[in-house]
């Protein structure tokens, strides 16, 4: 379980996240969705351990994020922005890199299922730098689940990717849900939220402003929902 404990981020003059409150059910899959600027990406950082709460706190399974980083790396998977890859190295080179970090048992058979699931197969030797950025984000996909982590943390996973590899993307999202891993994914994608998730949380101004469970509803409610809750009020 995740709980996020009245937490407050500041940066400089600027206060980011004024009191977030949300708990998380392992094996839940949930949407965080809000305005540019609502804290999102900032929330995902501080829930990877990535940065830390200027007040509140941030509980896993009840207990403060560990401050020994190794404990915390294996326990999540979080794939933000940047995709933390070598361009000079191909998808096996790079999955092999990331398996030593991660100390991943047995790893070739794993990283070759992982680079079939994700669809690169036939470019497993290329070196990344020849890669479009849909295929550096399936292969920052595959990075981000490689050490099996019981939390996956997703900022804007689905920009630019295309049909094809969105469907990829949401099959893992599924299967890692089968699973009982707990899935957070930060998005703009409306459809793929309902494809995928169980709850979606709105985010605006540093605070959750609604937390609604999916079931039952299309695409066409979560638009004018959005619209009544984060833009009109
Ligand atoms: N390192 C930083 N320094 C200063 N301001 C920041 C920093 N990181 C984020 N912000 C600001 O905090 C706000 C929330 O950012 P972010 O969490 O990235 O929002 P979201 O992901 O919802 O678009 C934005 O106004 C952004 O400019
Ligand atoms: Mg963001």
């Amino acid at each position: 379980m995740i709980q996020s404990n009245n937490i407050i981020k500041t940066i400089g003059e600027k206060m980011i996240l004024r009191g977030m409150n949300l708990e998380i059910a392992s094996g839940e899959t949930v949407a965080i969705i809000g305005p540019n600027g609502a804290g999102k990406s900032t929330w995902l950082k501080i829930t990877a351990g990535l940065l830390k709460p200027t007040e509140g706190s941030l509980l896993i399974d009840e207990e403060p994020l560990k401050k020994d980083k190794y404990e915390l790396q294996q326990i999540i998977g979080y794939l933000g922005h940047q995709s933390f890859l070598y361009e000079h190295f191909s998808p096996v080179e790079n999955l092999r890199f990331f398996a030593k970090l991660y100390h991943v048992k047995k790893p070739d058979k794993r990283i070759d299922d992982l680079i079939e699931e994700v669809g690169l197969t036939f470019f497993k030797y290329e070196p990344v730098r020849s890669f479009s950025r849909g295929m550096i984000q399936r292969l920052a996909i595959a990075r981000a689940i490689l050490h099996d982590p019981k939390i996956l943390l997703l900022d804007e996973p689905h920009t630019g990717l295309d049909q094809q590899a969105v469907d990829i993307l949401n099959k893992v999202i599924l299967r890692l849900k089968k699973k009982g891993v707990t899935v957070v994914l930060v998005t703009h994608d409306f459809p793929q939220v309902i494809k995928t998730c169980d709850r979606v949380i709105i985010l605006k101004n540093g605070r959750v402003k609604d937390d609604i469970p999916l079931e039952g509803q299309d695409v066409n409610w979560l638009y004018t929902h959005y619209e009544r809750q984060a833009i009109h009020s």
